[in-house]
């Protein structure tokens, strides 16, 4: 048919697997909602003779991506090679540069190149597409950017990784530490080969950067996202939590206050009743708070073959339906750089864990700590008693104060004798 939809799929791995699955399995609906057939007629892998269970006759196979991506055979490229430059970004370019519209699930890719390769697409008249990118089967993107669209954004955070979550609620659930919640995440395959990006924090900064530049109509600004990872949370910490009402979560949340973008991923504590808390195992959410709508809540698979096939293949869809959307909220060419709130700005309640020794005044030096910078206590709880003068933990919670005040804080608190370890301190976020 002459107005069949010609795709070249670059990367076979779980997603590329997945999403040729999915065409085939849904060939006909998919041409019934299009009215037009949406057909792979190329492919681009390492490996020709793995076996993938794939029925690939007639389809015609490219050693090398970018000679897919230029060849004047395929009308769409969808990129699922991975990794911020090298082969994914030169395929990437060349089919842009060829006139062909790209579809990503390469958030690594979009994070750091996003705003030169949407410039592209927007220069060559194509789509540059990338909802799988971020959280997976969950429709984020389109969310923010066409249901949401009505909206000023207060505010956007998530749980953007799936592996941290597993690991966290693995945590709480059987009372064992994170490397062996680790092992057994690396075990079920839920954790990359070297999990350090998805434990990290960085894949759910990758993410982050890109709902902020959907929500805020902003370049995006990778380097700017403040990122810690959860390789520090310990069981005792999340048994404090659950005591003091709350669940440790890795979060991502962005915000524009005065002009300035605050980004941020790292460990928070959440009140347990809170929707956000409730998120278990590998599950994503994502809760934007919109100035009409108010909160909304999107949950959801974040990874897998299925999950992030459905958003490329939604992507797809668009295209062959002719829906031209810009990459985020405004075309490229508009994108604003706005300046990044510095992290010494944030402003809220932290929780204290500090390992030191049960003698008199101990309590008294901590507070005074404390009181130096104008933090004030909330709650204290000390535990046990070390009979042969070991380290006991001790637990605050504090009121609102500024990140600055907190830093300086730390350094006094460390700095005490008695406090024998290095002082453990999450955020606490009352979203
Ligand atoms: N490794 C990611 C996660 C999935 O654990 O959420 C892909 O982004």
């Amino acid at each position: 048919m002459s107005d069949t939809l010609r795709i070249g799929v670059a990367g076979l791995g779980t997603v590329g697997t997945g999403t040729l699955e999915l065409l085939n399995k849904h060939y006909e609906m998919i041409a019934h909602r299009c009215g037009r057939p949406v057909l792979v007629t190329a492919v681009s892998a390492r490996d020709r003779r793995k076996e993938r269970g794939l029925e690939l006759s007639g389809v015609r196979w490219f050693e090398d991506a970018t000679a897919m991506a230029a060849d004047p055979e395929i009308d769409v490229l969808i990129e699922l090679i991975g990794g911020s430059d090298g082969i994914a970004k030169a395929t990437v370019e060349t089919a842009l540069e060829h006139g062909k519209h790209v579809i990503t699930a390469n958030k690594a890719l979009i994070a750091h190149h996003g705003n030169e390769l949407a410039l592209k697409a927007e220069k060559a008249g194509v789509v540059l597409a990338c909802e799988a990118a971020v959280c997976g089967g969950i429709p984020v993107i389109k969310t923010i950017r066409e249901g949401l669209a009505a909206n000023a954004i207060q505010s956007i955070y998530g749980i953007l990784n799936g592996t941290s979550n597993f690991i966290l609620s693995t945590m709480r659930e059987s009372g064992r530490e994170f490397g062996e919640v680790l092992l057994e995440a690396q075990k079920l395959g839920y954790a990359e080969a070297d999990p350090s990006f998805d434990v990290d924090g960085v894949d759910a900064a990758h993410k982050l950067a890109i709902l902020t530049a959907l929500a805020y109509n902003c370049e995006i600004d990778f380097e700017s996202v403040h990122v810690e990872g959860i390789r520090e949370i310990s069981t005792i910490d999340v048994n404090f939590a659950e005591e003091l009402g709350y669940r440790i979560k890795l979060l991502g949340i962005a915000r524009l206050s005065d002009g300035g973008v605050e980004q941020r991923v790292h460990p928070c504590m959440v009140r347990k009743n809170k929707p956000i808390a409730n998120v278990e195992g590998v599950y994503n959410a994502v809760v934007a708070e919109g100035d009409f709508v108010g909160d909304i809540l999107c949950e959801g698979q974040g990874a897998g073959a299925g999950p992030t096939a459905s958003s490329v293949v939604g992507d797809l869809i668009d295209i062959a339906r002719g829906i031209r959307m810009p990459t985020f909220s405004v075309p490229a060419s508009a994108l604003e750089r706005r300046p990044t709130r510095p992290m010494s700005e944030n402003y809220g309640g932290y929780y204290l864990r500090l390992m030191a020794l049960d003698r008199p005044g101990v309590i008294a030096d901590i507070t005074a700590a404390l009181r130096d910078d104008g933090i004030s206590v909330e709650s204290m709880v000390q535990r046990g008693r070390g009979p042969g003068g070991e380290a006991v933990p001790v637990v605050l919670t504090t009121h609102e104060t500024h990140e600055a005040n907190m830093m300086r804080a730390l350094e006094r608190l460390s700095a005490l004798d008695s406090v024998l370890e290095p002082p453990r301190l999450i955020r606490i976020e009352t979203l």
